[in-house]
C-alpha cells in the first residue's frame, strides 16, 4: 500500500522575506514534509525561487525535512544536478515539459532524489501510466499550476481514483486549493499526500489546521480501504 497521509505545506504563498522561518513554523507545527514550487516565468506565468534558495534552506533546517521539489519549468532536465546539490530530496517534474520522461527519471534517481511526475489539469492520466512502476509520487494538480488561492477543481477526482485503482501502492499527491473543506474529496479519490498552502498559510493555528487535514485525509483513507475489501467478500 502506499504510505500513510501526509500533509506538505506550500510556501508559496507564505512571506516569503522570512522562508527559512516560515518553514521551521510548519516543521514545527507537524509538517510532514515541505513542499516547494519552483516557477521559472516560461512553464507557468510567475517566478518563485531556485536551486539556491534550496541550498540555504537545507543549511538552516539541517538534513532532516524532505524538500518536495515542484518543478514547474520548461526544462526539467536542466536543474536536476543543481538541485541534487542543493540537497532536494524528491524532483517532482511535468510530463507536459519534456520529449523524453524516461531519460529524466533515470537521470533523478542517479542523482539520489526520488521522482514525481506532474500533470497540469488538462493532461489526461492515462499518459502518466506507462512511467507509473519507476516513479515515488505522481501530482495529480486540481488548479492550473502558477498561483496559490485558487479554486479546488474537483473535476480532476476521477484522475485520482483511476491512479488509485490502477497502482494501489502509488503515492498520489493532490496540489491546488486544497483546505479542509476538499481535502475529503482528494483522499476519498485516493490521494495520500496533501498539499496546502493558502489554508495553513493564512491560518493563526497552522498546527491545528495541518492535524485536522490529516485526520481527514486518514479517516477518508480508512473509510476507502474498508469499502475495497468489502467487495472483496
Ligand atoms: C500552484 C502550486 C501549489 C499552490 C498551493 O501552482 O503548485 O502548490 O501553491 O497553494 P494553495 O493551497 O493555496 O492552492
Ligand atoms: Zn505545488
Amino acid at each position: 500500500m502506499a504510505s500513510g497521509c501526509k500533509i506538505g505545506p506550500s510556501i508559496l504563498n507564505s512571506d516569503l522575506a522570512n522562508l527559512g522561518a516560515k518553514c521551521l513554523q510548519m516543521l514545527d507545527s507537524g509538517a510532514d514534509y515541505l513542499h516547494l514550487d519552483v516557477m521559472d516565468g516560461h512553464f507557468v506565468p510567475n517566478i518563485t525561487f531556485g536551486h539556491p534558495v534550496v541550498e540555504s534552506l537545507r543549511k538552516q533546517l539541517g538534513q532532516d525535512p524532505f524538500f518536495d521539489m515542484h518543478m514547474m519549468v520548461s526544462k526539467p532536465e536542466q536543474w536536476v544536478k543543481p538541485m541534487a546539490v542543493a540537497e532536494a530530496n524528491q524532483y517532482t517534474f511535468h510530463l507536459e515539459a519534456t520529449e523524453n520522461p524516461g531519460t529524466l527519471i533515470k537521470d533523478i534517481r542517479e542523482n539520489g532524489m526520488k521522482v514525481g511526475l506532474a500533470i497540469k489539469p488538462g493532461t489526461s492520466v492515462q499518459y502518466l501510466a506507462p512511467w507509473a512502476n519507476q516513479l515515488g509520487m505522481t501530482l495529480v494538480m486540481t488548479v492550473e499550476p502558477g498561483f496559490g488561492e485558487q479554486k479546488f477543481m474537483e473535476d480532476m477526482m476521477p484522475k485520482v481514483h483511476w491512479l488509485r485503482t490502477q497502482f494501489p501502492s502509488l503515492d498520489i499527491e493532490g496540489d491546488g486549493g486544497v483546505g479542509s473543506d476538499t481535502v475529503h474529496k482528494c483522499a476519498e479519490a485516493g490521494a495520500n499526500m496533501t498539499v496546502s498552502g493558502s489554508a495553513i498559510m493564512r491560518s493563526e493555528d497552522p498546527r491545528s489546521v495541518i492535524n485536522l487535514l490529516r485526520n481527514i485525509c486518514s479517516e477518508a483513507a480508512q473509510k476507502r480501504s474498508l469499502d475495497l475489501s468489502l467487495i472483496h467478500i
